[in-house]
């Protein structure tokens, strides 16, 4: 990076925020940097996040539906072996493809890619202290802030990254623990602890509150609790945890009922602390140009995202709003389209969530509970799998779809599912509730068959005509 050029927009972050923000300004035009010290490109979710987590939960599935789940589909495989080595390797491989993809659009787009930590030293002017040592500025007309978030410790228990893991430790174990305890019943520690209970670790998930999955539908979490117990997993739940400490090879982990009680110690050979993430400004030198931080640390914006310094805007898991990788690249689409054109958007209400267990839960819009704080009156259509046909060839029908509508115009409110491929079968609900598509428009639009997705058809039926052809 040229001293001396000004660049019409600097991203401090090249994380699924900040790279599409820098691409998207590249392609209208612009002349952008982004600076990134982590000594790749990607972030948390293409290093330690989102795609190294699916590659774990993906090769873990297939290891345990070929020892455990083949034989009752007529192919005998005997002698299956785990060997986690290979395993971590194709996770590398898949972070090492993608996070060099991103490297070669930063390229193809022309836009400077800056390897260093980023530190403001006035609104318009980033001081880097390059991976190599060197320093530099870089001159600013615009800044966008995409610098995510980090592991929220918990007081007194120390992350060794080894046996007392995060999320990041959590994905590379060098063996299967036998015993693994989980603090937090949250997104990663049903993702992951799925991935090594099904390595073959006896997993235990201690959870503060009474129910699992973070806030989801408590319908849902209810089916995905038994669901996920009869996999194997055990829950502590209610229960809050106030240490955990190495004695010799075993961690010893306090707990106890979260209204108080008497004290149990959990042994394990491992644990993991995933008690949520918050916002990483560390180092930024925000001090030095006064942008205001909410009381838990995140960057406060404005519709336009921009804080406080009009010239500095903000995306992603260091602001408000769901830590997402789809939130925050639309955040970087949005930001960018804003900075070029002066308009850009961002629906906050179509916003999917996805846990990628087996079988996978995922949401987008208002669940029950939000619907009935708000006083909306609303009607609900829930189709099991157990009655879609491509489901049962599947031998594969645990779940449900679950449309909630609301009662006097049948437009789509929610949609909520716990089945195979709810992860992809949301796209669809996104988008007809993106287009304001009412249960009915959904229930007679032709769906091939046989099909999962036909289930969503039949929850819309059933939402908007109180019956199913097939059920
Ligand atoms: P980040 O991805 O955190 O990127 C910020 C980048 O900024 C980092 O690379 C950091 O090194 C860099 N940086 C920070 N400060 C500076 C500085 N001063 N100078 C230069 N660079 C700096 N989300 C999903 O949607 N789906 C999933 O399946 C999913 N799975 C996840 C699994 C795990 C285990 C974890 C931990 C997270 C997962 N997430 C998932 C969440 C997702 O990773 C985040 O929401 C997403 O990465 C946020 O993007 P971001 O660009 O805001 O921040
Ligand atoms: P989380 O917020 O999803 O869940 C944390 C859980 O820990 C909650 O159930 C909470 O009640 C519980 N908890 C809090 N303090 C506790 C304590 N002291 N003892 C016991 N339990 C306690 O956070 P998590 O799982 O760490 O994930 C962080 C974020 O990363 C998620 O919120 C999500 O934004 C993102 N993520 C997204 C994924 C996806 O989209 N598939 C996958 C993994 C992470």
């Amino acid at each position: 990076a040229a001293a001396d050029t000004e660049y019409d927009v600097v991203v401090i972050g090249g994380g699924p925020g900040g790279y599409p923000a820098a691409i998207k300004a590249a392609q209208q035009g612009l002349k952008v940097a982004c600076i990134e010290k982590r000594g790749a490109l990607g972030g948390t979710c293409l290093n330690v996040g989102c795609i190294p987590s699916k590659a774990m939960l993906n090769n873990s599935y297939i290891y345990h539906q070929t020892k455990d789940n083949l034989k009752s589909r007529g192919i005998e495989v005997s002698d299956v072996k785990l060997n986690l080595d290979v395993m971590h390797k194709a996770r590398v491989k898949a972070i090492t493809g993608l996070t060099k993809g991103v490297e070669f659009l930063f390229k193809k787009y022309g836009v400077t890619y800056v390897k260093g930590t980023g530190k403001f030293n006035t609104a318009n002017e980033i001081a880097v202290e390059g991976l190599d040592g060197t320093q530099s500025t870089l001159k600013a007309k615009n800044v966008i802030i995409a610098t995510g978030s980090e592991v929220t410790p918990i007081p007194g228990i120390e992350i060794d990254e080894k046996r007392i893991v995060s999320s990041t430790g959590a994905l590379e174990l060098g063996k299967v623990p036998k015993k693994m305890v989980v603090i937090g019943a949250g997104v990663i520690g049903l993702e992951l602890g799925s991935v090594w209970s099904r390595l073959g670790a006896e997993v235990t998930v201690v959870e503060y509150l009474g129910a699992i999955g973070a806030g989801m539908d408590s319908e849902l979490a209810k089916s995905f609790h038994k669901l996920l117990s009869k996999q194997g997993l055990k829950f502590k739940m209610s229960t809050k945890v106030n240490g955990a400490k190495i004695e010799g090879d075993k961690v010893l982990v306090q707990v106890e009922a979260s209204q108080g009680g008497k004290e149990e110690t959990l042994e394990a050979d491992a644990v993991l602390v995933s008690i949520g993430r918050r916002p990483y400004t560390k180092g930024l030198g925000l001090e030095n140009v006064g942008v205001e931080l909410d009381n838990r640390g995140r960057v406060v914006i404005d519709s336009e995202f921009k804080t406080n310094i009009p010239n500095i805007r903000c995306i992603g898991d260091v602001t408000f709003g769901p830590m997402l990788a789809h939130k925050a690249e639309d955040e970087g689409f949005a930001v960018s389209e804003m900075l070029a054109t002066g308009h850009g958007h961002v629906n906050y209400d179509v916003i999917p969530s996805v846990i990628y267990t087996h079988p996978e839960v995922a949401w987008v819009g208002k669940n029950e509970e939000q619907l009935k704080g708000e006083g909306v009156k609303y009607k609900t259509g829930s189709y099991p799998f157990v009655a879609n046909s491509r489901a049962r060839t599947n031998d594969d029908t645990d779940g449900l779809v679950k449309v909630i509508t609301d009662a006097e115009t049948d437009r789509i409110l929610g949609v909520h599912i716990i089945g195979p491929n709810a992860g992809e079968m949301i796209a669809e609900a996104g988008l007809a509730m993106e287009y304001g598509a009412s249960a009915e428009d959904v229930g007679r639009t032709c769906h091939a068959h046989p099909t999962l997705s036909e289930a969503f058809r039949e929850a819309c039926l059933l939402a908007s005509f109180g019956n199913a052809i097939n059920f």
